[in-house]
C-alpha cells in the first residue's frame, strides 16, 4: 500500500495563520502527536518493506516542512505582537525622562558677573587668546626689564625647538583686550572682558595653567574713584547675593594707579571668619591711556579684573579648582 502524502502537503502550506490561535490549531492538525503527520508515520507498518526507506523519507521532508511552516508564522506573530498594544498596556505611565544638560557652574558665575554690568551699561568685548608682548604687558605699563611681568608665569610661544619667541605669548591676564578696545573705540568706554587666561604654574588644588578672568573698564571724563568704590560693591552684593562687608587694601599693578584689592569678609559655619581677596582694581595709569593715544588730561579711567574660578569657588564652596575642568558628569549634574 503507498501513503498519499500530497493531500496533507497541500493542507500544510493552505492552512491559514493569522493569530496565536490558529497558530496552535496548525500545530494541533499537523505537527502534535495525534496530528496528521504521525497518524501517516503509524501507517509505515502497512507499506511494503522494499518500499519503506522510500516513503520514511517522504514523511521526514513533510514533517520538516510542517515544523518550518509553524516556526516562521510562530516568530512573524511575536514580531508583530510587540507593535500592537495590548489591553494590558499602561498608557497613564509617565515616558521616561530625558536627562537635561546643566551649565558649568563657571558659565553661571560668568553670567552673573555679566548681569551687573550689563544694568550699568557696560557691553562685552573680546580679544585672542595668543597676544604680543605690546598688547599684554609693554602698553600695559610694564616697562621691558621690570619685575613686574615675573609677577605673571607666562608661556610663551616657541617659532622653532631652539628658540623662543618673545613677542607672542599666551595671554596671562584679560587686560590686553583694554588695549585693543581703548584702540578700537574712543570713550566713553564702558565694556568688559571675559576670557581664558594662562600661566605657568603647576597644577594644585588652588593653582591651574589656565583659567578665566572677567575685567571691566570704564574710560570717560571725570571718572572718579567713588564711581569704582560703587560699583565694586553692587558687583560683590550681586554676585554672592548678600550683605557683603569689604576692604580697599592698597595694591599695584602696573597699569592702575593707585591700584587696590578687594577683600570680603568670609564666615563658614563651624570656621573662623576671614578676609578673602577677590579682585584686583584701580584708576587706568596715564601711561595706559598715552600708549593708546587718550589725552590723560582729559579723560580719565577704572579698570577692575577677577577670576572667574576664584568667585564660582566662593560662591559654591569649591575647594579644588581642578574639578573645574574634569568634566566629571556627577559633579556637573549639581547645577541644575
Ligand atoms: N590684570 C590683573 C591680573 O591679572 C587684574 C586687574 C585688572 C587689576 C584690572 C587691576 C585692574 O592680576
Amino acid at each position: 500500500m503507498k501513503i498519499d502524502t500530497e493531500s496533507t502537503r497541500k493542507a500544510i502550506r493552505d492552512f491559514e495563520i493569522n493569530s496565536a490561535e490558529s497558530l496552535e490549531q496548525f500545530r494541533l492538525t499537523f505537527i502534535s502527536r495525534k496530528g496528521k503527520v504521525a497518524e501517516l508515520f503509524s501507517k509505515m507498518g502497512t507499506i511494503a518493506a522494499d518500499e519503506r526507506a522510500e516513503a520514511g523519507k517522504v514523511l521526514n521532508e513533510l514533517k520538516n516542512e510542517a515544523q518550518a511552516r509553524f516556526d516562521e508564522a510562530k516568530q512573524k506573530l511575536e514580531a508583530s505582537v510587540t507593535s500592537v498594544r495590548t489591553a494590558t498596556d499602561d498608557i497613564t505611565l509617565q515616558p521616561p525622562v530625558r536627562p537635561v544638560g546643566s551649565f558649568h557652574p563657571l558659565t553661571l558665575t560668568l553670567e552673573e558677573i555679566k548681569k551687573v554690568f550689563f544694568r550699568l551699561g557696560f557691553s562685552i568685548a573680546e580679544g585672542p587668546e595668543i597676544e604680543d608682548d605690546f598688547h599684554n604687558f609693554t602698553s600695559l605699563n610694564f616697562p621691558p626689564e621690570h619685575p613686574a611681568r615675573d609677577m605673571q608665569d607666562t608661556f610663551y610661544i616657541h617659532k622653532d625647538e631652539n628658540s623662543i619667541d618673545n613677542d607672542l605669548l599666551l595671554r596671562t591676564h584679560t587686560s590686553p583686550v583694554q588695549i585693543r578696545k581703548m584702540l578700537e573705540q574712543r570713550p566713553p568706554i564702558r565694556s568688559i572682558m571675559p576670557g581664558r587666561v594662562y600661566r605657568n604654574e603647576s597644577v594644585t588644588y588652588k593653582s591651574y595653567f589656565l583659567f578665566h578672568q572677567v575685567e571691566a573698564l570704564y574710560v570717560d571724563k571725570n571718572v572718579n574713584f567713588a564711581e569704582l568704590k560703587e560699583t565694586l560693591v553692587m558687583l560683590a552684593e550681586m554676585v554672592f547675593n548678600r550683605k557683603v562687608k569689604y576692604r580697599l587694601r592698597p595694591s599695584f599693578f602696573p597699569f592702575t594707579e593707585p591700584s587696590l584689592e578687594m577683600d570680603i569678609w568670609w564666615e563658614q559655619p563651624g570656621k573662623e571668619g576671614r578676609w578673602l581677596e577677590i579682585l584686583g582694581a584701580g584708576m587706568v595709569h596715564p601711561n595706559v591711556l598715552r600708549s593708546v593715544d587718550i589725552d590723560p588730561e582729559v579723560y580719565s579711567g577704572f579698570a577692575l579684573g577677577m577670576g572667574v574660578e576664584r568667585m564660582a569657588s566662593l560662591r559654591y564652596g569649591i575647594e579644588d579648582i581642578r574639578i573645574f575642568y574634569d568634566n566629571d558628569i556627577r559633579f556637573l549634574e549639581q547645577f541644575q
